[in-house]
């Protein structure tokens, strides 16, 4: 999501939360404070209550293509990724974009696109840039299958609001500008053990264990996850994995610009040039694609978007 999109959708979010506590004056005051604490809590279901009836069957589906993409949407996914790898537990887990609380959002105004996506819109966007792939048509059974189970992840939850712990974390402006060598040694010392030292994962055979963060097998320029403050929410909240909230939050900054300041697969929507790509769809701090970091023009030597896909179709 762009800067203009997700400060839109925080907008909307601050608007529904401020509507819904009586009280609270709509002043800029108020909008810029902690109002966060303010959007109504949820559950979603626990597995136990799933139906075992046809829905019930669709529902699984979805959560087993939530989980192991690759293996489930394998024509429409061009790396190794899975949705969990980024909405962690399945989609559950509140401040990692959980589905519940997208679920109700959908349909909604997207400035990365210009007009009001449905929501299986978004999941094709989903598949194009986070999953370096293709997306699949707008009936396809793997969007059915996906909405299914985020359509019962968000079982009696109010539509159109803004749920407490959806989206990723915001953090405040970091103190000092995000460094890339100060990133270099957070990512050092807290990540490459799971995710090697070049960012390019761990396979355990050809199963992979730990997912790329850049490199030809990641998320390629278009996807959310390369701009730097949604990748430092996400860092902050959710990694290392298993001990999260161990960084501060100017490491956070300083670890997902390091990671960012990386090549990773093309934009599949690059326009003739790096620097009219950049112009068009990058043009923002949040983005370094285009930037020359450490000599190298970032966007000047990606692999072709598509991976795994693009390349069976070569041979
Ligand atoms: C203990 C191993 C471990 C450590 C340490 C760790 N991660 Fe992760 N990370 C994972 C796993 C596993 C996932 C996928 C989540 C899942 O499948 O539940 C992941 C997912 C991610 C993702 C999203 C998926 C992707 O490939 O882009 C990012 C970004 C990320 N980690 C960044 C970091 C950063 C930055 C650090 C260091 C601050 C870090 N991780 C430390 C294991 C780890
Ligand atoms: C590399 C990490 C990554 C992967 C993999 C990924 N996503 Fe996301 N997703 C994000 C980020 C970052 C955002 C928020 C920023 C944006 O909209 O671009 C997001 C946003 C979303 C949203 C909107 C959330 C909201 O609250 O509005 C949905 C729905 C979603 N993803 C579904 C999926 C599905 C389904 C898959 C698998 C097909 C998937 N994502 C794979 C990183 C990822």
């Amino acid at each position: 999501m762009n800067p203009m999109s997700r400060r839109l959708s925080r907008a909307t979010a601050r608007l529904a939360a401020l509507t819904l506590t009586a009280g609270l004056a709509a002043t800029a005051a108020h909008a810029a404070g902690p109002v966060t604490d303010a959007r109504p809590a949820f559950t979603p279901p626990t597995a136990a209550s799933l139906p075992d009836s046809e829905f019930g069957k669709i529902v699984r589906q979805g959560e087993q293509i939530f989980l192991h993409t690759p293996q489930n949407a394998a024509k429409f996914v061009g790396n190794d990724l899975n949705c969990a790898s980024c909405h962690l537990d399945a989609g559950r887990r509140a401040d990692s974009a959980p589905m519940w609380a997208a679920y109700v959002l959908y349909p909604a105004y997207r400035a990365k696109n210009g007009h009001v996506n449905t929501l299986a819109e978004r999941l094709q966007g989903c598949f194009r840039f986070s999953m370096n792939g293709k997306a699949p048509a707008a009936d396809d059974p793997v969007l059915t299958a996906l909405q299914t189970y985020m359509f019962w992840l968000a079982s009696k939850a109010p539509t159109g609001v803004a749920l407490k712990g959806q989206g990723y974390l915001k953090l405040p402006a970091p103190a000092q500008k995000a460094d890339y060598v100060r990133g270099s040694e957070v990512y050092g010392q807290y990540c490459a053990v799971c995710h090697g030292d070049k960012g390019q994962g761990q396979k355990n055979g050809t199963h992979w264990v730990f997912p790329a963060l850049w490199g030809p097998d990641s998320f390629n320029w278009g996807a959310g996850m390369h701009q730097i403050g949604n990748a430092a929410g996400f860092i902050k909240a959710n990694m290392p994995l298993g001990q999260a909230g161990m960084l501060n939050d100017q490491e956070a900054w300083d670890v997902a610009y390091f990671m960012n300041a990386h090549e990773r697969p093309q934009d599949p929507r690059y326009t003739e040039s790096v620097a009219k790509t950049r112009a068009k769809y990058h043009d923002s701090d949040d983005s370094l694609y285009g930037l020359e970091i450490n000599g190298h023009l970032l966007g000047s030597d990606s692999p072709a978007p598509g991976g795994k896909l693009v390349q069976a179709a070569a041979k």
